[in-house]
């Protein structure tokens, strides 16, 4: 454990109330403690954008019926073959469709990954959950 330092931070009123609530009804006492928490959430939530490996899951809602999406998200796939995991498709409704993707590598890798699949006609939203790969 490295030595604390202590620094001061202004957050927005509504904010620091629910915090209180939500801290209190949890029997959270310290302040500190809740700050080091979230700080830690955000490095291991963005870290792995600059560097180092990462692992997490991908997920996609497209419009199967836009253009040929499923054969350009498939071709896009087979790209990635090496960080690619495991996946899995989902038929939501006559046209949507969801595809969850486990991926594992290369944050740099993973990140072009995810633009493609992003800039892919007809996919709707994409939504990453990555973690720096712990050792
Ligand atoms: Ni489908």
């Amino acid at each position: 454990m490295t030595k604390s330092i202590k620094f001061g931070v202004y957050v927005p009123g509504d904010l620091a109330r629910e915090l209180e609530e939500l801290s209190k009804q949890l029997g959270i006492t310290s302040r500190s403690k809740i700050i080091q928490e979230a700080l830690q959430l955000f490095i291991s939530e963005h870290k792995w954008r600059i560097e180092g490996r990462v692992v997490g899951v991908i997920m996609i809602i497209y419009n199967h019926d836009v253009g040929n999406v499923d054969e350009k998200l498939t071709d896009i796939q087979h790209k990635y073959i090496e960080e690619i995991i495991s996946s899995l498709h989902v038929h939501l409704s006559k046209d949507k469709c969801l595809q969850v993707i486990v991926v594992k590598g290369d944050s740099s890798k993973i990140r072009n990954f995810v633009n493609e699949l992003m800039n892919v006609k007809g996919v709707l939203a994409v939504r990453t959950s990555l973690l720096g790969e712990p050792v």
